[in-house]
């Protein structure tokens, strides 16, 4: 008895039908930009797997975020490119370090836009890995004392919100604790939990100068097979003090998603990665997709599969769209 009493058809019959029982929604303050940022003046470097993306010197950053910041997007995340590395990552946690310089110039020039700082290491290292390395290992303990001090110098500078992405066990507990003897107990952290060692970084390691010369990243990251896991990442992120936890990748990662978010009451991010948005961006210069579909499908994907917020390449392009 279910047709002819029930036609599902009945509410989609006009667009404000649709948009009256449309169950997800997409808004540019759901959304946040990432950028890459390099030493130097007047410099804009294209990233050449991420197209309509740049390493930036702090004064055209500044420029860069205007239009972001007028489109109604929140929030910007920060990636350093130092001009040296060296095996202790000396660079991240330096008073004029390049995260930190252009934190401050940002902080100054929109002083309403969330500053969020990436917090690792892989760009500042010499070997790449996103900790310290002994004889071939990376070492996970005496790494978080580096991310304690480093957390501490980027809310410094005017980072509002600190994100962990070493995949440290404990990393979360010795970033709040570092902040909290600072005096910084206010500074949230975004804790990047459930970071799977994934190809879709791809394009991210040739933007952020940041591959592991040796190895890979598997014995921290997580195995992308695994979802159990991630409910304990999560959890115990939770446990040492994240005020919200992210998942990463997005999109072939949408179960995790729904899974943390009904497992958890804090806010959930997804971070739409560096091969995600390269995709998309490469089918549609092939004309094989359209792209502004394309990417909004994707993004209220992602909403539906249960984040509150999406870090993605495509932010101001989205928020543009959305209008
Ligand atoms: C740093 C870091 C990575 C990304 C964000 N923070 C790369 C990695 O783990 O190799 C990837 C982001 C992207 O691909 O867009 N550890």
């Amino acid at each position: 008895m279910a047709f002819p009493a029930n036609r599902l058809r009945r509410l989609r019959r006009s667009p404000a039908l649709r948009g009256l029982v449309r169950e997800t929604s997409l808004d540019p303050g759901d959304l946040v930009m990432p950028f890459f940022v390099r030493p130097g003046k007047g410099e804009r470097k294209a990233i050449s797997s991420m197209p309509g993306h740049f390493q930036y010197s702090t004064d055209e950053l500044l420029k860069a975020c205007e239009p972001v910041a007028s489109a109604g997007i929140p929030a910007v995340i920060l990636f350093g490119i130092p001009d040296r590395k060296d095996s202790k990552a000396s660079g991240a946690c330096a008073k004029d370090g390049i995260i930190q310089r252009a934190l401050s110039a940002l902080k100054d020039r929109y002083p309403d836009l969330v500053l969020i700082a990436d917090l690792c290491f892989c760009e500042y290292t010499d070997h790449g890995h996103c900790g310290v390395v002994k004889d071939g290992q990376i070492l996970n303990d005496p790494t978080l004392e580096l991310l304690g001090k480093t957390a501490v110098s980027q809310a410094e500078a005017g980072a509002d919100v600190i994100a962990p992405s070493g995949m440290m066990d404990g990393q979360v507990a010795a970033v709040r604790k570092a902040l909290d003897s600072s005096s910084l107990e206010m500074t949230p952290i975004l804790a990047y939990a459930a970071k799977y060692a994934s190809a879709f970084y791809g394009p991210f390691r040739e933007a952020a100068e940041s591959p592991p010369r040796f190895g890979d990243r598997a014995t921290y990251q997580m195995d992308p097979a695994n979802l159990r896991e991630a409910l304990r990442e999560t959890a115990l992120d939770a446990e040492e003090g994240a005020d919200a936890v992210m998942v990463k990748p997005a999109l072939p990662y949408l179960d995790v998603i729904r899974a943390v978010r009904e497992s958890l009451k804090l806010p959930v991010a997804a971070y739409s990665v560096s091969g995600e948005y390269a995709l998309i961006k490469a089918a549609a210069a092939r004309g094989w997709i359209d792209e502004k579909r394309l990417a909004l499908e994707t993004l209220t994907g992602i909403k539906r599969a249960g984040a509150d917020f999406i870090l993605t390449y495509h932010a101001l392009e989205a928020a543009r769209w959305l209008g």
